[in-house]
């Protein structure tokens, strides 16, 4: 059989070209705790991003934990359901409630004529997810969070070099959180971010993510460790260089999916929006059983089969598990949207070096199944 077809493969640099930054730890023996690359990539990724401060950490995950913390958020979080658990599971270690909002059926983001009907007195966030990098919709998020008091914290795991109007949505809300997971279009081979425009913002998280040491002898907050190192960081600043083109050839790739797939059935891509410079983190399509004649488990047993891995992303709802599943807001009937997407949404192979050859397996496979 040949070699599988994985959903994602991650873009490295050449190994040649990261020789002299290991040197250059070696010599300084600086590993960690903001030593000289960390606080490059920390300026370099605000320049690239168009913010004002990036604190780096070790991953997204503990970066969500920590910016909660940071807003000083309580009680309960509005969020979605359509998304990787980080995001619930970073409400739930801040002790607060997770309540899950329905999505959009065009970009699966968070549906903001829904949000309002979910706010009670115990509310003091919105965290929103910029799934597949697609923008949310931060005007009226915006405007409900000011409404009402709420922190906007957004989960941008996704949404790294997504621009709206020629503006990251790094931008947006009082903080956002970017990913650099092995699987990201940009990564570290972990790591994450927060971003903010605010000076006293950066410092409580730079203290927060440091066991909260604000100097040798202060402590002024109960933080945890999610500093990032020196090796990670003198990588970030060698993708960073590269990460541009990553994007072009991502892009080369959705465009040959879109092409090949449009004539398909009840195969239902999603296009580029309007005033979005995209990222093409990942290539979902909609499977919609009637028209195309199998289901989208059966497609994905198929490719399967032939050693193509696709990923049912984002399958079961985070609502679906036993951590939250017993919450009110958890109901199916509460989340028609998102339920019947996650029943019809598969995520194709996408990454930088997808040869066409291999697409084109990919492409065949999905013509033999259509009705
Ligand atoms: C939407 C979302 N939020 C949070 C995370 C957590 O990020 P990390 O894997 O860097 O901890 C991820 C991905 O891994 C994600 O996809």
């Amino acid at each position: 059989m040949s070699k599988p077809i994985y959903v994602t493969e991650p873009s490295l640099p050449p190994l040649e070209e990261f020789i002299p930054y290991l040197k250059r730890i070696w010599d300084n023996k600086w590993l960690t705790n903001n030593g000289e690359f960390h606080q490059e990539f920390e300026t370099r990724l605000a320049e690239y991003l168009g913010v004002k401060y990036v604190s780096l950490f070790t991953n997204g995950m503990i970066a969500l934990q920590v910016g909660m913390q940071a807003l000083r958020i309580t009680g309960e979080v509005i969020t979605t359901p359509f998304t990787f658990v980080a995001t619930p599971h970073a409400i739930h270690w801040n002790n607060c409630q997770p309540v899950f909002c329905d999505i959009e059926p065009e970009t699966f983001t968070m549906d903001p004529d829904k949000v309002e009907a979910l706010i009670t007195p115990r509310t003091t966030a919105i965290m929103p997810v910029h799934v597949y990098g697609n923008p949310c919709c931060n005007g009226e998020l915006k405007q409900i969070a000011d409404t009402y008091g709420l922190k906007l914290f957004y989960d941008a795991a996704h949404g790294f070099g997504v621009k709206k109007d020629g503006v990251s949505v790094c931008n947006w809300g009082d903080l956002s959180m970017l990913s650099f997971h092995a699987t990201k279009v940009f990564n570290t081979f972990e790591g994450g971010a927060l971003v903010t425009n605010d000076e006293k913002m950066k410092s409580r998280i730079d203290f927060l993510k440091n066991f909260g040491f604000a100097d040798e002898v202060t402590v002024v907050a109960p933080g945890s460790n999610g500093k990032m190192d020196e090796f990670r960081a003198a990588y970030g600043l060698l993708q960073l260089e590269r990460v541009d083109g990553e994007i072009v050839k991502r892009k080369r790739v959705a465009e040959h999916y879109r092409q090949a797939l449009k004539e398909v059935p009840g195969i239902q891509i999603l296009h580029d929006q309007v005033g979005i410079q995209h990222n093409y983190a990942y290539f979902p399509v909609r499977i919609h059983a009637e028209q195309y004649g199998m289901s989208r488990d059966g497609l994905y047993d198929r490719l399967k089969e032939r050693n193509i891995m696709s990923r049912r992303y984002f399958y079961p709802l985070c609502s679906d598990f036993p951590t939250y599943r017993s919450l009110p807001s958890a109901m199916p009937s509460n989340l028609p949207v998102a339920t019947k997407i996650a029943q019809e949404i598969l995520c194709l192979p996408m990454f930088a070096d997808l040869r066409e050859e291999m697409q084109q397996l990919i492409i065949n496979e999905i013509y033999v199944h259509a009705k």
